[in-house]
C-alpha cells in the first residue's frame, strides 16, 4: 500500500503556499546559499512554527553555537524562549569546535555506548574521523528524538563535516552524508539539512543537492548598488511548487516576500 503525502509547514509565511503546502513528512530538506543568506532564519522559522503546532524540534549546532543562535534570533516577532524552557519543544545540542572544548569527557555519557556502536557497523573508532563525529552526533541525536518526541530536525550546517580531513574523497564523503541524512530522517523526523554554496561554487559540497527531497536556494544579487535576496525552489519531489524566483527581506519578522503577488 502506498503512504499518503502529508505535508510539514516551511514556517516561511507565504512559503507554503507556494510549495503545495510545505514540505513533505518524513523527508530531508535542503536549505543552500551563501553566507549571510537567512538560512539559519529560516531553520528557525521552521523550528518554532512547529513548536507552535506542538511539533517538537531539534537544532543541531556545528558552526555557530546555540546561545549565540538564540540571542542573534531574539528580535525576531516570530521568536519565543519559552519554547527552549522545560519542558523544552525545542532542543539543542553543540556540535561546534567550540562546544566540544567546553564539554567534560568525563560527564559523556553517551560516549562507551557510542564506540560499541561503531565497532558493530565495522567503522574503527578514531576520535579525530569524521565517520566516527557523524556516529556520535547520530547517536546523539537519536536519543533526544526518542526522548522529547522530536518531529523536526534542523542541522546546521553540513560543512561543518569539512572539520573533518578527508581529502578529495568525495565519494567517500557523499556516502557519509547519505547515510547520515538517511539515518536522521528514519528516526521518523522531517529534516532540513542547511549547506553553504559560496560565489563560483556551482555544486553542494557532498552532493546533498542529489540526496534531498527538495532545495531552497538563498542567494543575494547587487543590483544597483543594492543587495537584493532572493529565494527560489530548485526541487521538491512530488510537488507542484512556484518556479519563480521570490524577493524577500530579513527584517522584524525574520523572512518576508516583498512583492504581494508572491503572496497567497
Ligand atoms: N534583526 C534583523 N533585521 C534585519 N536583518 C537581519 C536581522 N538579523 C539578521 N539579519 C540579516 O540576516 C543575516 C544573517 O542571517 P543568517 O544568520 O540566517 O545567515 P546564514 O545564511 O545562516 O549565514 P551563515 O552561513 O554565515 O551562517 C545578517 O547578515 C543580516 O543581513
Ligand atoms: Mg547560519
Amino acid at each position: 500500500m502506498f503512504e499518503q503525502i502529508t505535508r510539514v509547514t516551511s514556517g516561511v509565511p507565504y512559503l507554503d503556499a507556494l510549495t503545495s503546502g510545505g514540505f513533505i513528512k518524513g523527508t530531508t530538506n535542503l536549505v543552500i546559499g551563501p553566507a549571510g543568506a537567512g538560512k539559519t532564519i529560516f531553520g528557525l522559522h521552521f523550528l518554532l512554527e512547529g513548536a507552535r503546532r506542538n511539533e517538537n524540534g531539534l537544532l543541531v549546532a556545528m558552526q555557530e553555537p546555540p546561545w549565540a543562535i538564540r540571542r542573534d534570533a531574539s528580535s525576531f516577532s516570530f521568536f519565543d524562549h519559552s519554547f527552549f524552557a522545560e519542558p523544552e519543544k525545542i532542543v539543542m545540542l553543540d556540535f561546534t569546535p567550540s562546544g566540544w572544548e567546553l564539554w567534560d569527557p568525563d560527564s559523556l555519557t553517551y560516549t562507551e555506548e557510542s564506540e560499541m556502536i561503531i565497532e558493530a557497523e565495522g567503522v574503527p573508532y578514531d576520535e579525530t574521523s569524521l565517520p566516527t563525529f557523524l556516529h556520535k552526533v547520530f547517536y546523539h541525536i537519536s536519543q533526544v528524538v526518542e526522548e522529547k518526541k522530536i518531529e523536526r530536525v534542523v542541522i546546521d550546517p553540513l560543512a561543518a563535516f569539512q572539520f573533518y580531513d578527508y581529502g578529495n574523497d568525495f565519494g567517500f564523503l557523499r556516502k557519509l552524508t547519505t547515510g547520515f541524512l538517511a539515518n536522521i530522517t528514519a528516526l521518523n523526523v522531517t529534516t532540513l539539512a542547511i549547506s553553504e554554496l559560496s560565489g563560483g561554487m556551482e555544486h553542494s559540497l557532498f552532493g546533498e543537492e542529489y540526496i534531498a527531497d527538495s532545495i531552497v536556494h538563498l542567494d543575494m544579487l547587487s543590483v544597483r548598488g543594492e543587495m537584493i535576496r532572493i529565494l527560489r525552489i530548485g526541487k521538491m519531489r512530488a510537488t507542484n511548487h512556484t518556479t519563480q524566483t521570490l524577493r524577500f527581506e530579513i527584517n522584524h519578522h525574520g523572512i518576508t516576500f516583498l512583492d504581494s503577488e508572491d503572496r497567497d
